[in-house]
Formats: structure tokens, C-alpha cells, sequence
């Protein structure tokens, strides 16, 4: 790639940098197998050094108006939408998501730099009354520190603004890992970073090696809060090392979405909406429906709705025009779907539509569904992560539920229903952190995104979001 905002090098300790070995790591493009480019290949030392870093720029940033830190985040925000055409261009080649999304995914991704660019200007304290007549009770929130992000590489752009902006909004100083498939992305948000203003240091990516680049952070003092996405079982490891420097965590881990479609349901807009909670991203987003549940007078209805969407879905290379699901991330992924799909053959599922294997390459896999699906089929449990659609039926409301909140996981919920009491009810008692209700979007800053049980804790956008970056401080002050 040729780009203008392509960067060989990592940004850390205030330069342009390569790592210390000088070794790099390949990147491919996931929908032809072809190299990128290669990145440095970080480790430790080159960690500590960006810590330091952050640690010194922290106190400048911190002590900023917020007026100011929210004029450069404006600033970063529209830099991000003037360059979105070369953003979702070096999206698409490292990520494999069809063109129009990726540029869907950058204007998503600004959006979370506007949010928390107003936020910044709301970070509010409060006074409360003493218990004695010369006492007064004064609440203030403080940025936590140098906070850290290791993020995933489904969104290469957004999964790494929604972290980062909350935290310079609050007046935190941020290091990411971005995930080693999609550095070029996290790279060319740097460099808009600094053109917009935003002090060295302040925000800083470094590629390399995952264990030792987490085992730095994880171990500093200085970090005093990592925010990642990612699977349950890093996320487990992370919780378990945070425990060494009583670290703050944000962890937004894995997803076993169910997608209700109740008797009454509007079936045309139930598969409208399936369309875009399945496919999305080629089916790679810890929201992405897992688990079809539809009741068994309007199963034949939907699954028929669905196969006709699905099987007029143009799959390929994201960057030809008008391809509308791209390639899994890796051929491990696509082999991940296809051992799925035949797992669930050989214990009792049907296929209704779509195939494993892809004339155009080895990570495409066209849309398949199954239906016939039950509990003792692997995909019941994990994460499918690709363009698979797997339905089981029920009979009455009690067993939707059942079947939808038998999971570990606790990310999304979606239901299809026209009875209002029955939205209210199950909305309540459906164990996930976000429900859609007739709808399948959850991708806006103004909402409180993360999960409950094993799809982790802490909050993501809203005005939650930047609490997660501040700490509250409590002042008795006797006058
Ligand atoms: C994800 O974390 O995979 C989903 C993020 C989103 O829907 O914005």
C-alpha cells in the first residue's frame, strides 16, 4: 500500500520508531493472502519506554482546560472524517470488510471522538451537606492516569476511539496494542492525532509481541487502567495479572448472542434485521446473532425469509465493488466456522442454504444456515464468529428465555415481538448487558455498550464511558 497514512514504524516516546531488534512482523491482506507491509516487532523495553513516556506528558494533559483537550479532540474527530476514504481503504486491506462498511466503520469510530469530546466539557463533581454545621463534603473526579488498550481486530478503528477518546476526554494519556492482524489502521490514527494537535506522547501505539508488550503494561505501576476487547480467555489472564497493581479494567470479552423471534413477531422486519445483526463484519462482532430462536409457528417463515436474504448476499474481495460480505480474518478463523457447521451436520442440524468451502479463496465462507439446532452442538456455546446462521425453535415464551439466557456470555440480546408487555418483561429478564428490542443496533456513542456474566464488565460509550477514566475523590473540607 501506497497510502499517504500508511506508517512502517511505531509512534512512542515522541518519534516515529522501529523496535530495538529491528526485527518486523508480516501483515496480510486476509482476501488475496498477500503481504501488506511489515511493523515493528516491539517487545518490553520499547513498553517501558512508552510509559515513561505517557507518564511524563500526563501531567500537562491532565492539567489542561477541559475547553482545550475538547477543542483537540474535535479537531482529531474531523481529521478522521476528511481522511475516511484513505482510512477505510487501508481498513479494508488489512481487514477484509467491504469497502462501504469499513467507511461506515471510520465515521463510527469518529463519532465516539465528537462524543467524548463533549464530555470532556461535563465532567462534574458535586457538594454535599456536612455532618456538622463547619463541615463540607466536596466531590471531585480526577483523571485515573496513564491508561493502556489492547484492542481487537474486527474493528481495526473503532474499537480503539471508543477507548481512546474516553480517555483523553478525561484527561487520561493512552498506550495502545492494537491487534497484530490491523496495525496500519491503529498507525494512521496516530499520525491524525498529532496533526490535530494532540501532544506527543499523549497517545501512543506500539506492535509487537502481545504476551510481553501485556506483560509490561500489566506489571507497571504507572499504568494505573487497561481497557481491552478481546476473547473471555485473555480477558481471564488480564483480570487475573491486573491483580499485581490493583489495576482498573474495562474487559468487553466474548459474546453467545440469541435473536428472539416471538409468535407475533413482524417477520419482514425480524430478517431485515437478522440480516444486519448476522452479517455484519462477515459475522465477526461479539454482537453478531450466535443463536437463532424462533418460535416453531413461524419458523419455516423466517428460516425461508432469511435463506432468500442470505443467498443473495455477494461475497468476495472487500474492495471490489458492491461485495457485501468479505473474507474471515485468517484461514484458522474460516476453519473455526467450517469444523462449527460440520459439528453441527453430524449431531442432527440441516442445511438450508450455503457452503463451507469458497472458489475465491480460503477465508471466505458464503452464508450458510443450519436449522435443527440444539444445545449439544458445539456452536451453541462458542462464539461462531462468521457468516453462519443457526436456528432452534420453542414453544412457549419460558423456554425462549431459557434457551436464550443458557450462555456463559452476557453481551446482546434481540427480540422480535409487538406486545409491549412482553417487550418489557423479557427485556428485563434477558442476562445481557444490551437488548435490542425490534432493532439490531447497538453501534452509536450515546449508548452504555458492555456485557454482564463472562462477557466482562465496565462500560463503553455513554455517559458512562468516561467514568471508567476518572477517579472520584472525596475532600472533607472544615471551614
Ligand atoms: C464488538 O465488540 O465486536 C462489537 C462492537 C460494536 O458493535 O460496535
Amino acid at each position: 500500500m501506497t497510502a499517504l497514512l500508511i506508517n512502517r514504524k511505531n509512534y512512542f516516546a515522541g518519534a516515529w520508531q522501529t523496535s530495538d531488534s529491528g526485527r518486523t512482523f508480516g501483515v496480510l491482506n486476509p482476501a488475496t493472502g498477500g503481504l501488506i507491509g511489515e511493523v515493528p516487532d516491539c517487545s518490553e523495553a520499547e513498553t517501558n519506554r512508552a510509559i515513561r513516556s505517557a507518564q511524563l506528558a500526563l501531567p500537562a494533559w491532565r492539567a489542561m482546560a477541559a475547553d482545550e483537550r475538547s477543542r483537540k479532540l474535535k479537531k482529531f474527530n474531523q481529521l478522521i472524517i476528511e481522511n475516511r476514504k484513505e482510512l477505510s481503504q487501508i481498513l479494508t486491506t488489512e481487514q477484509g470488510k467491504p469497502l462501504a462498511e469499513a467507511e461506515r466503520e471510520i465515521l463510527y469510530a469518529a463519532s465516539f471522538v465528537e462524543w467524548f469530546a463533549e464530555e470532556a466539557r461535563r465532567v462534574y463533581g458535586r457538594t454535599v451537606p456536612g455532618p456538622t454545621p463547619e463541615r463540607r463534603i466536596i466531590v471531585t473526579k480526577q483523571a485515573l492516569g496513564v491508561c493502556a488498550a489492547i484492542t481487537p481486530w474486527n474493528f481495526p478503528c473503532a474499537m480503539i476511539t471508543r477507548k481512546l477518546a474516553a480517555a483523553l476526554a478525561a484527561g487520561c494519556t493512552m498506550i495502545v496494542k492494537p491487534a497484530p492482524e490491523t496495525p496500519f489502521s491503529a498507525l494512521a490514527l496516530a499520525e491524525l492525532a498529532l496533526r490535530a494537535e494532540i501532544p506527543p506522547s499523549v497517545f501512543q501505539v506500539i506492535t509487537g509481541d502481545a504476551e510481553k508488550i501485556a506483560s509490561a503494561l500489566m506489571s507497571s505501576t504507572s499504568v494505573r487502567k487497561l481497557s481491552f476487547t478481546g476473547s473471555t480467555e485473555v480477558g481471564k489472564i488480564l483480570i487475573r495479572q491486573s491483580a499485581q497493581t490493583v489495576k482498573r479494567l474495562t474487559v468487553e470479552l466474548g459474546g453467545n448472542a440469541p435473536f428472539i423471534v416471538f409468535e407475533d413477531a413482524d417477520i419482514g422486519k425480524a430478517v431485515k434485521g437478522a440480516m444486519f445483526a448476522k452479517y455484519r463484519n462477515a459475522g465477526q462482532t461479539c454482537v453478531c446473532v450466535n443463536r437463532f430462536i424462533v418460535h416453531e409457528s413461524r419458523v419455516e417463515e423466517f428460516a425461508a425469509g432469511l435463506c432468500s436474504a442470505s443467498s443473495a448476499l455477494k461475497v468476495g474481495n472487500g474492495l471490489d465493488s458492491g461485495v457485501e460480505v468479505g473474507p474471515l480474518i485468517s484461514i484458522e478463523a474460516a476453519d473455526k466456522v467450517r469444523a462449527l457447521i460440520e459439528d453441527a451436520l453430524s449431531n442432527g442440524a440441516k442445511r438450508l442454504s450455503g457452503e463451507n468451502i469458497s472458489a475465491i479463496g480460503p477465508c471466505f465462507i458464503h452464508p450458510t444456515i443450519l436449522s435443527g439446532v440444539n444445545k449439544s452442538m458445539r456452536l451453541w456455546n462458542e462464539e461462531i464468529f462468521g457468516p453462519l446462521c443457526a436456528i432452534s425453535s420453542f414453544k412457549t415464551e419460558e423456554q425462549a428465555l431459557e434457551l436464550a439466557n443458557d450462555t456463559e456470555y452476557g453481551l446482546a440480546s434481540y427480540f422480535y415481538t409487538k406486545d409491549l408487555s412482553r417487550a418489557f418483561r423479557v427485556a428485563e429478564a434477558l442476562e445481557s448487558g444490551c437488548v435490542a428490542v425490534n432493532d439490531t443496533v447497538f453501534a452509536f456513542p450515546q449508548g452504555p455498550f458492555g456485557g454482564m456474566k463472562q462477557s466482562g464488565y465496565g462500560k463503553e460509550g455513554g455517559q458512562e464511558g468516561i467514568e471508567e477514566y476518572l477517579t472520584t475523590k472525596y475532600v472533607m473540607m472544615a471551614v
